[in-house]
């Protein structure tokens, strides 16, 4: 079986066929950034064992990132060459501009920025868009309610809305602007989004950032009359030839029958996408994890959130703990190994059929396909989870992965105040 190799190359590239013309409507195809004709991806000459510690290192980031999203801190404690987002998984294809100037951005269900990188800017090193070119682009001045709803605006003396935006080790320099955007066959007129200018550091997504959070400012936000801030998404197999998925905005082709939990907010965190994990069984057995591992708090940022930037779930050390010991006692006497941040590895084949998230009104079960992890010529198998690594206060939150999502609809519905899923072959 084939792993997916981690990408890490920033390189220059022109937006070529990558997504088909099977869009329709409201509905985008979701490229993974692996997608053999997707131009950033990297000729790696990694060993399967390297690429898999580059995707933990990875995910340690971003799971330090989102706790301190959770968290309300104001500053990210990321170490310096460290990466947030600068590597992202999936990648969607949008239209900015009359005529439309096509970009490909990456995605972030947990962001509420939308931020484009523009021509001239400093320190972008993808495709930009060309303002000058847009018969409907407008700069948004200083006295706009938009303007006054971003944090860090600067206008001092200047008509157009500037503002800094630290991200991870980037900081972000942009205008507040607004042009149409146009998704599949959706035009968005008057979208307002941070033209960036110039950015330093490492974390920014060359590809600038389409965030689906739901914050005031975010694209939900913006998009209400048209999508009723209802979307979902199905990430595609690691393991398929063609890695797309698709996203589907608006309530209009969602399932109608779909198991669902209550989306908790954070009002400090709007953007985060909350639910309630209250158990986890391995097989049939429910792990015994103390409650407290699980709780949701607004106020420190504990709970469970659905990500799409973490490979891998990550949960709080005593329910990772506890997880991982009953997968290996009902391994019985079987070696066990590690491999970076996986501890729970065998050369044996695996006997346990299924791991199942108990969500507040909802089962969640995952097949072999999202929770293993094998290595590209099979000999390794690994339980593909981590415990939060920080062992510090920081470690409250419990991340839900795209691994584990792989592979099912994942509805999000905040009219109805719910997170649906559903198994669903998307590649
Ligand atoms: C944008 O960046 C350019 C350099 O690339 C600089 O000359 C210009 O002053 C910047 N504009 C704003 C509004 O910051
Ligand atoms: C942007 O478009 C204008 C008008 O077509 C053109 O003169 C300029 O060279 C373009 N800039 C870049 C960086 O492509
Ligand atoms: C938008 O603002 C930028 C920076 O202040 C300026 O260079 C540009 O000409 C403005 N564009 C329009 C359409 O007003
Ligand atoms: C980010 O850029 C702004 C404007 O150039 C500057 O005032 C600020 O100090 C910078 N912050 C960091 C952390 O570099
Ligand atoms: C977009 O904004 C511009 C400038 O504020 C305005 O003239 C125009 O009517 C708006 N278009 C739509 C479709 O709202
Ligand atoms: C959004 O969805 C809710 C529940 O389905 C419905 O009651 C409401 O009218 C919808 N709002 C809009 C703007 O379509
Ligand atoms: C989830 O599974 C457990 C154990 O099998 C069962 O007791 C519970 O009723 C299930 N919950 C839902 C919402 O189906």
């Amino acid at each position: 079986m084939r792993i997916l190799i981690f990408s890490f190359a920033i390189l220059f590239f022109s937006v070529a066929n990558v997504v088909s013309n099977q869009e329709q409507d409201s509905t985008l195809q979701i490229i993974h950034v692996n997608h053999p004709s997707y131009p950033l991806r990297p000729k790696t000459t990694l060993s399967w064992e390297d690429s898999v510690l580059q995707m933990q290192s990875n995910d340690e980031s971003r799971v330090r990132y989102l706790s301190m999203l959770a968290s309300a801190r104001q500053t990210v404690p990321i170490a310096s060459g460290s990466q947030i987002t600068k590597n992202p998984t999936y990648i969607i294809k949008v239209n900015v501009g009359t005529p439309a100037q096509p970009l490909l951005m990456a995605l972030d269900t947990n962001n509420d920025a939308a931020l484009v990188p523009c021509h001239m800017c400093l320190g972008c090193s993808s495709t930009t868009f060309n303002s000058t070119k847009s018969s409907t682009f407008n700069n948004v001045t200083c006295g706009s309610p938009q303007c006054s709803q971003v944090s860090n605006s600067n206008c001092g003396g200047k008509t157009s809305c500037h503002f800094n935006l630290p991200y991870g080790n980037s900081n972000v320099s942009a205008n507040l602007a607004q042009d149409t955007l146009t998704l599949a066959n959706n035009h968005i007129p008057n979208f307002t989004f941070g033209c960036v200018n110039s950015t330093t550091g490492t974390s920014l997504p060359a590809q600038g950032l389409m965030g689906l959070g739901r914050g005031p400012l975010s694209f939900i936000s913006q998009t209400l009359t048209l999508y009723n801030s209802t979307f979902s998404y199905c990430l595609p197999n690691y393991k398929s030839s063609g890695f797309t998925g698709s996203l589907k905005l608006g309530p209009k082709f969602q399932p109608i029958q779909i198991k669902s939990t209550p989306l908790l907010k954070n009002s400090r965190r709007p953007s985060l996408y909350y639910v309630d994990l209250k158990a986890i069984s391995v097989g049939a057995n429910v792990v015994k994890i103390p409650p407290s591992a699980f709780a949701f708090d607004p106020n420190t940022g504990a709970g469970t959130i659905f990500d799409t930037g973490v490979q891998f779930t990550t949960l709080v050390m005593p329910a990772y703990v506890a997880v991982r010991d009953e997968f290996r006692r009902r391994m019985g006497k079987a070696t066990v190994s590690s491999l970076g941040g996986f501890d729970t590895c065998y050369t044996v084949p695996i006997t346990i059929p299924s791991i199942t998230f108990m969500f507040q009104g909802m089962n969640m079960t995952l097949a072999q396909d999202n929770f293993l992890i094998h290595s590209t010529s099979g000999s390794t198998t690994c339980l593909a989870m981590a415990a939060e690594m920080d062992g510090s206060v920081n470690s409250v939150l419990n991340v839900i992965g795209s691994f584990q999502q792989q592979n099912h609809r994942i509805l999000i519905d905040q009219p109805k105040s719910r997170l649906g899923v559903a198994w669903e072959r998307c590649s």
